[in-house]
């Protein structure tokens, strides 16, 4: 039986790839009606049968995101997953464009999407929103700088906004996962993969459906006394 009750809606961002789509599918199946939002059309329209609208959306352009929210009418659980690694290199070799790049997609647009959906979900007394975060915001990946800084600051942000609507009957988390087998790791350096897996008790990437299940229960009425907390999803690597 679904943890969820019926008529809820969702928007799922990174809706196309990875976590998100895994999270996206899993929402729809348990009785969500899923918006899908994301920058890439084309895996979008791969899952249009999936879930129950799909939206090309840029989180880090505020009006866009503004604009999808009032297209898809009421939205009660929020999932951030939308997410960009950034190059991987020493900071002294970042270029100050990428880091920017990086903090505009992970911690702006997780910022841009909360703040057009969070007032109508203050409204109607219920929310649930799931920010990917990841072990690298709390522990920092070396030659990650930008990602590991966006993530911990989605860490941050998850704590404040948690406090702000705790009496509103919106819970607000994160969860902090270690190496997922997603695309996202196709474009990791093979020596990066190799440090962050070395890290991990149980020596095997997470997957995505794994993921979804522990974003499933955040976004049901079965969460119901954690906000503002971080969620590690991490194979054991997480120590705190
Ligand atoms: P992915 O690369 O498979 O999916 C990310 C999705 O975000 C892509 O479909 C991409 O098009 C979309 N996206 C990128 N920039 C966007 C933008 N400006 N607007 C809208 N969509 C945009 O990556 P994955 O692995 O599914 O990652 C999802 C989230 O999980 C990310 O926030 C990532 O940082 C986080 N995470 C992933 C881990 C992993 O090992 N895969 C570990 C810890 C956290």
């Amino acid at each position: 039986m679904s943890r969820h009750i019926d008529q809820r809606s969702a928007l799922v961002t990174g809706a196309a790839s990875g976590i998100g789509r895994a999270c996206a599918i899993r929402l729809a199946e348990e009785g969500l009606r899923v918006a899908a939002a994301d920058l890439q059309t084309d895996q979008l329209e791969q899952m249009a049968d999936d879930v129950a609208s799909i939206h090309t959306l840029d989180v880090t352009d505020l009006a866009a995101v503004q604009a999808t929210v009032a297209g898809i009418g009421q939205v009660d659980v929020l999932v951030n997953s939308a997410g960009i690694v950034g190059p991987q290199v020493p900071i002294w070799e970042m270029p100050l464009e990428a880091f920017e790049q990086t903090l505009a997609v992970n911690l702006t647009g997780t910022f841009n999407t909360i703040k057009a959906t969070i007032a109508a979900m203050r409204r109607r007394g219920w929310g649930r929103i799931v920010n990917i975060a990841s072990i690298a915001g709390k522990e920092g990946n070396p030659n990650m700088v930008g990602y590991s800084a966006s993530k911990a600051a989605v860490i941050g942000l998850t704590k404040s906004v948690g406090k702000e609507v705790a009496r509103d009957g919106v819970l607000v988390n994160a969860i902090a996962p270690a190496v997922i087998a997603t695309p996202m790791n196709a474009d990791t350096e093979p020596e990066v993969l190799e440090y962050m897996l070395s890290k991990i008790p149980m020596a095997r990437l997470g997957l995505p459906d794994e993921v979804a299940d522990l974003v499933s229960w955040l976004a049901s009425d079965a969460c119901s006394f954690s906000t503002g907390a971080v969620y590690d999803i991490s194979g054991g690597r997480a120590t705190y």
